[in-house]
């Protein structure tokens, strides 16, 4: 079970709130969120003890934390969760990597080295004092959690668009990373864990991903619903995620739309909208042999449009099927699943889903509240079972 509990947690969802102010973004908030972490018997000054000390009681859950930008402090959030996967939604825009879910909410320090990947390299050079103590050359890195220094967290860059031209800034940014041997890679022959394991998804381009033979330290989401052929929404599953099925204001190159009341890629699929970029998603999909573990790591899709909603509040024996269907197909690829636009309301649902897909073998769960989500009162339901 995470340590965090819920007084914890309320402490932090208020001072996610307060963090509004800062102008900066690290390391003053960093200092300012471990100051007033508001644990009992926390040690007062954050230098002598952070970042290190921080994460000591954390205990690392399979959660994946989206919406990531809505929190002031988003990955120190998601880690202080337990989090092992926190994801970015990234823009290229006058030479750098913005992070927002919208072109409209991007602001000027929100780059991905400011919120993330400085952050991270914080963090694990804290984690890795190079004492004799602590021979680095000899054994790998130790992970961003002190409960479990072999856990690699999953950095999730969601190429909103141009993912082509985001591809060269996105490797040359993680060069510090990559410099300390902190990427999880591929040499060639074989996987290497490594504290960090970044997955590129929505417009990522995967001949890129491919392109080197010998190394590789970004890995492919891969589409989950064209790995079996099966389920409703396959033809939708395709592409990447383009368009995220959540109910929230999407903007893809300047254009504003309702996820909710206008669906682009339904409407491209229907219509054969020829103009829009998300025509893609009306190319055949790849042969689904391409993914497998020295290119990819998630396979994902949309629960809602792959699954579809769960009427009568539970899981039909049809969607049972399709979800296992796609977990063995996945697995045997040794892809881990993730299902992002899980149904999150009413809460009740929410849970039983969770437990339902945590029972099926899904390896990973897309949540919006990261307290629920860290609580894991429904992996009570799940050995009920
Ligand atoms: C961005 O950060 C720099 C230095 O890190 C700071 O000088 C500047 O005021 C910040 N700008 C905004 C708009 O936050
Ligand atoms: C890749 O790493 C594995 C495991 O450490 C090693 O056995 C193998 O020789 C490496 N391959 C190359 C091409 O370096």
């Amino acid at each position: 079970m995470a340590n965090v509990t819920e007084s914890n947690s309320g402490v932090v969802q208020l001072m996610t709130l307060a963090l509004g102010a800062f102008v900066t973004f690290f390391p003053k908030e960093v200092e300012w969120f471990v100051d007033r972490w508001g644990q009992p018997g926390r040690p007062t000054d954050p230098l002598a003890h952070w970042p290190t000390d921080m994460l000591a009681d954390v205990t690392p859950v399979a959660c994946h934390s989206h919406n990531d930008y809505w929190r002031r402090v988003p990955l120190f959030s998601a880690l202080e969760a337990g989090c092992i996967s926190v994801e970015a939604d990234v823009w290229l825009f006058d030479d750098d990597l913005y992070v927002g879910h919208t072109t409209s909410s991007l602001t000027v320090n929100r780059t991905l080295s400011n919120l993330y990947i400085n952050p991270l390299l914080e963090i694990l050079s804290n984690q890795n004092p190079t004492t004799h103590f602590h021979p680095s050359l000899d054994t790998p890195p130790n992970g961003v959690f002190d409960t479990d220094p072999s856990q690699s967290l999953v950095l999730l860059v969601d190429f909103k668009a141009k993912g082509k031209a985001i591809w060269p800034y996105l490797i040359r940014q993680l060069s510090p990373l990559r410099d300390r041997g902190y990427l999880t890679h591929f040499n060639g022959t074989s996987i290497i864990q490594r504290p960090i394991t970044v997955v590129a998804t929505g417009d990522a381009p995967f001949d890129l991903v491919v392109a080197n033979r010998n190394y590789r330290d970004v890995f492919f989401d891969a589409p989950l619903g064209d790995l079996t052929g099966f389920g409703k929404g396959h033809a939708a599953t395709s592409a990447p995620h383009l368009v995220d099925d959540d109910d929230e204001e999407l903007d893809l190159d300047g254009i504003h739309l309702s996820a909710s009341g206008f669906r682009p890629s339904r409407i491209s699929l229907r219509m054969g909208n020829s103009k829009s970029k998300l025509d893609t998603q009306k190319k055949p999909a790849p042969d689904p042999a391409i993914y497998d573990q020295s290119n990819s790591f998630y396979a994902s899709v949309s629960f809602k449009r792959s699954i579809g909603f769960p009427w009568g509040f539970h899981l039909s024996s049809n969607q049972l099927e399709t979800i296992r269907a796609q977990v063995n197909a996945a697995h045997a690829r040794g892809l881990k699943v993730r299902y992002w636009s899980i149904p999150s309301w009413p809460r009740s649902l929410r849970n039983h889903l969770w437990a339902a897909l945590v029972r099926e073998g899904v390896d990973i769960l897309n949540v919006d509240d990261l307290r629920a989500a860290t609580r894991q009162d429904w992996f009570k339901l799940v050995k009920k079972r």
